[in-house]
């Protein structure tokens, strides 16, 4: 990946990351205080002004005023990078505005559809992994990387129905993406074992297949299961298999910059300020210090 070795100057060990949807500044000023980079979520703080979506001007603020002492990245969730018809255009205006008032260091989105001939799904479907499909998200992915100054990550989601034939693997689909692209990859470490619970894929031969040096951020998070699935739902702390698994990823990928802990904001009156500081505080102890101790 030689344009991040040029992109990032070499950091000797990756940030840490998390989220943070405004609203909340006792919160923020703690996290500022134990991370390094603060995660935007340009669909979560979305107002309106005489009809048109904006982001959130009071949110924005918040922003602004940590901006000296943590560095700020995007992961967008609307996109729709994978529909077949067209992406989504109010998500760009998301991203310009964004880009407008902040230096960004990189900015990712999701390999998924989350509208489909114009109706929302309410939810994210992953690609079919052909190459028809590897042929639209790439032109797209290209696009991206002409129209904003910064490099673009794609992220990889769980699979929600049943594998439909295919014509690559799917880490081979994030390899050929990455090669074609140059773009890079988030890996979400809880969204791997979401897939070995529920679509039985083997983690280990995914990451033997996986060309690691693309992966620039990688995600943690916890969630819960219903009905025996394993969901997504970013509502509690990471457990100890995702911590351990992410702590191999963090020894085998040579440019990985970033380590995100992922939680909804719904899920902060649940888990606590104390709890999520504390989880941060974990987590530079033991997946980030793996980046120090090879
Ligand atoms: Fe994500
Ligand atoms: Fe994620």
């Amino acid at each position: 990946m030689p344009g991040f070795e040029a992109a990032f100057g070499g950091w000797p060990v990756p940030a840490l990351a998390t989220t943070y949807e405004g609203g909340d500044p006792a919160l923020l000023e703690r996290l500022v205080q134990l991370v390094d980079l603060l995660e935007i979520a340009p669909d979560t703080i979305v107002g309106s002004e005489r009809g048109q979506y904006i982001l959130r001007p009071e949110v924005l603020d918040e922003y602004a005023s940590v901006s000296s002492r943590v560095g700020l990245i995007a992961h967008g969730i609307g996109l729709s990078i994978g529909s077949f018809d067209q992406w989504n255009h109010d998500y760009l205006r998301l991203l310009d505005e964004l880009f407008a008032r902040f230096d960004l260091q990189w900015h990712s989105e999701h390999l998924a559809c989350t509208v489909v001939a114009g109706e929302s799904l309410g939810t994210m479907l992953s690609m079919p992994r052909t190459q028809e499909a590897l042929d639209l998200v790439s032109r797209r992915v290209e696009l991206l990387q002409k129209l904003y100054p910064v490099p673009f990550l794609l992220e990889h989601v769980i699979q929600l129905l049943p594998d439909a034939p295919a014509e690559f693997t799917p880490a081979g689909f994030l390899n050929a993406i990455t090669s074609r692209t140059g773009c890079g990859l988030v890996l979400d470490v809880y969204n791997l074992e979401c897939d070995a619970h529920n679509q039985g894929l083997h983690i280990p031969a995914f990451l033997d297949e996986l060309n690691l040096a693309a992966v620039v951020e990688m995600h943690l998070a916890g969630g819960v299961q219903y009905e025996g699935f394993q969901l997504d739902i970013h509502s509690s702390i990471t457990r100890e298999s995702t911590v351990t698994l992410a702590c191999e990823i963090v020894r085998r990928a040579p440019n990985l910059r970033a380590v995100t802990f992922e939680y909804l904001k719904e899920a902060v009156g649940l888990l606590g300020h104390d709890a999520i500081c504390g989880e941060l505080q974990r987590l530079r102890q033991t997946v980030l210090r793996q980046a120090v101790l090879q």
